[in-house]
C-alpha cells in the first residue's frame, strides 16, 4: 500500500460536509483499498468556528479563510460543500488554477457556471466532478455520462427535489400544513439554505439543466428550463386529484424528439397507477428513456447527510484513483450538439383545470365549446357544488394537447362571462 497521502481542503462543515468527514473516516480503510492512496481531511472552511457541531473535528483544522485552502501547496482535491454562487465560483475557479481538482455538490453554481468551470478545468488538467448536485445519492450523472454513452436517451423524468417531494407527500398522506412540513425538512437537512429555490421549483430546475446537459450533450441553460413550484398548491387541488385518481408531485421534464428539446418543472398530477405516483418522502426518482435501452428507473433519497454524503465521496475516490493513474482532467466530454427548444406549439400533455362557474344550464357546455374550438377533449369531468351551491366547481382532465392551445383555452375561459375563476391548471402525468 503506498503511504502517500491525498490531502482533501473540505469547504463547509454543514449536513454535507459533515456527512463527508464520517465516510472518509468511517470507510477509510474500504476507500485506501480501492484507490491504492490514503485521504486526509487537511483544512476544513466554516464560517463561524465556534460553532456546536454533530462531529469532532481537530480546532487547527478549521479556518474562515478559503485562500488557507486554496492557496496550500499541499492540497491536492477541494471538495466544495458550503453552497453560495457568487464567491464560490471565484474560488473554485481559484482551486483549478492551483490545479486542485473539485468536488462539488453545488448545483446552483453548476447549472449557471457549469460551463465555465469545465473550460477552466480541461485547461488546468483537472477533475471536477458533481454527482451530488442532483438526485442527492442516486449516481445519475455517472449513469448519463457514462452508462448511455452508447445510447441517445430522449426523455429523462422525475423527482428531483427531496423537500418538496416531502412536503407533498405530508400535505397528501397526512393533511399537514406547508408551513409546519417546511419547517421540518429544513430541521432534517433536506432544504436549501434559502428554501424559497426548493419550493419555488429553482433548485428542481438547476437538476434538470444539469441532466439535459448531460442526457442530450447540448448546453441546456437553466432559463431553457420553464420552471413553477408548489407554493400555489392547495389541499383543494391535491384532494380532487386524489378523486380522480392521481397525486400531486413536483416533476421534472426533459425531453428530446427530431432533435427539439423541452425541460420543465412544474407540480404535475400523476396517475396513482404510475410508479412516480408512490415515490414519497424525501425520496427522488429518475427516468431515463434511451432509443437503445428503452425505458430505466434510478431510485433513491435525494438529499440529506449521508446519502449526499455518499454521491460526493464516490466522486472523490474517482478523483483519488484518477491521480494514482495520473489521468486526471480526461474524462470530460463537453457539449457537442446544437440546442433547439419546441414551441409551445410543439409541446404536448394532458391537463387539469379547475374552474368556479355559475351553476345554471349551458354553462358546461360553453365551457366545452371553448375547448372543442381548440380542437381539445376531455377525458375525465367532475361537479361539485361550490360556496353553499350557489356556484359549482369544474374539475376536468384534458386529452393530449398543446401547451399553446391550453394556455389559449384558460385565458379565454378567464375572460368569458361564464367562468367566474380559473383556480388552478396542472400538467397530467400517466394513464393512457
Ligand atoms: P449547510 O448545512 O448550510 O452547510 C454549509 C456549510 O458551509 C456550513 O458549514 C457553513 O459554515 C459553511 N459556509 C457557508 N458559507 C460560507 C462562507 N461564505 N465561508 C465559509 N464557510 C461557509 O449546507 P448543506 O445542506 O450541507 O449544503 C451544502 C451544499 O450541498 C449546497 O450547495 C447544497 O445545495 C448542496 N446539497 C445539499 C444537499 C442536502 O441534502 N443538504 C443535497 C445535495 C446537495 P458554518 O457551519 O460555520 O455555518
Ligand atoms: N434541497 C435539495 C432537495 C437538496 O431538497 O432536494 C438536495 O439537492
Amino acid at each position: 500500500m503506498n503511504d502517500k497521502k491525498v490531502k482533501v481542503g473540505l469547504m463547509g462543515l454543514g449536513t454535507v460536509g459533515t456527512g463527508v468527514i464520517r465516510l472518509v473516516e468511517g470507510h477509510r480503510d474500504d476507500l485506501t483499498q480501492q484507490t491504492g492512496l490514503q485521504i486526509e481531511i487537511a483544512k476544513v472552511l466554516v464560517q463561524n468556528p465556534g460553532k456546536e457541531r454533530s462531529i469532532s473535528v481537530q480546532s487547527d483544522l478549521m479556518t474562515t479563510d478559503p485562500y488557507n485552502l486554496l492557496h496550500d501547496p499541499e492540497i491536492d482535491v477541494i471538495v466544495e460543500v458550503m453552497g453560495g454562487i457568487d464567491n464560490t465560483l471565484e474560488y473554485i475557479l481559484e482551486a483549478l488554477n492551483q490545479g486542485k481538482h473539485v468536488v462539488t455538490a453545488n448545483k446552483d453554481l453548476m447549472a449557471i457556471h457549469g460551463s465555465t468551470i469545465l473550460k477552466k478545468a480541461a485547461e488546468k488538467n483537472c477533475d471536477v466532478f458533481y454527482e451530488a448536485s442532483v438526485a442527492g445519492g442516486i449516481p445519475i450523472l455517472r449513469a448519463l455520462v457514462e452508462g448511455f454513452s452508447s445510447d441517445r436517451i430522449t426523455k429523462m423524468m422525475g423527482i428531483v427535489n427531496g423537500t418538496t417531494n416531502y412536503i407533498l407527500t405530508k400535505m397528501s398522506q397526512e393533511g399537514a400544513s406547508y408551513e409546519d412540513v417546511l419547517k421540518e425538512a429544513q430541521a432534517l437537512g433536506y432544504a436549501e439554505a434559502d428554501p424559497t429555490s426548493d419550493v419555488g421549483g429553482l433548485d428542481a430546475a438547476r437538476k434538470m439543466s444539469i441532466l439535459s446537459t448531460l442526457g442530450f450533450r447540448a448546453g441546456v441553460n437553466l432559463e431553457d428550463v420553464s420552471c413553477k413550484g408548489i407554493t400555489g398548491v392547495t389541499s383543494e387541488d391535491i384532494d380532487y386529484g386524489k378523486k380522480l385518481g392521481y397525486v400531486m408531485k413536483l416533476i421534472g421534464i426533459a425531453q428530446q424528439n427530431d432533435e427539439l428539446i423541452d425541460v420543465s418543472v412544474e407540480p404535475t398530477l400523476v396517475k396513482q397507477s404510475h410508479p412516480l405516483a408512490s415515490v414519497n418522502g424525501v425520496f427522488n426518482e429518475v427516468y431515463v428513456y434511451g432509443e437503445a435501452v428503452g425505458e430505466t428507473m434510478f431510485y433513491g433519497p435525494g438529499a440529506g447527510e449521508l446519502p449526499t454524503a455518499t454521491a460526493v465521496v464516490s466522486d472523490l475516490v474517482t478523483v483519488v484513483k484518477n491521480i494514482k493513474l495520473g489521468v486526471n482532467g480526461r474524462g470530460m466530454v463537453a457539449p457537442y450538439k446544437v440546442k433547439k427548444l419546441k414551441t409551445d406549439e410543439e409541446i404536448l400533455g394532458k391537463y387539469f383545470i379547475r374552474l368556479i362557474v355559475d351553476d345554471k344550464s349551458g354553462v358546461l357546455s360553453q365551457v366545452t365549446k371553448t375547448l372543442a374550438d381548440h380542437d381539445v377533449s376531455l377525458e375525465q369531468v367532475m361537479q361539485q357544488p361550490y360556496n353553499n351551491g350557489s356556484k359549482a366547481e369544474l374539475i376536468m382532465v384534458t386529452h393530449t394537447s398543446s401547451k399553446k392551445s391550453i394556455l389559449s383555452i384558460l385565458k379565454q375561459l378567464e375572460e368569458s362571462d361564464y367562468v367566474n375563476e380559473v383556480k388552478s391548471f396542472y400538467r397530467v402525468e400517466g394513464g393512457e
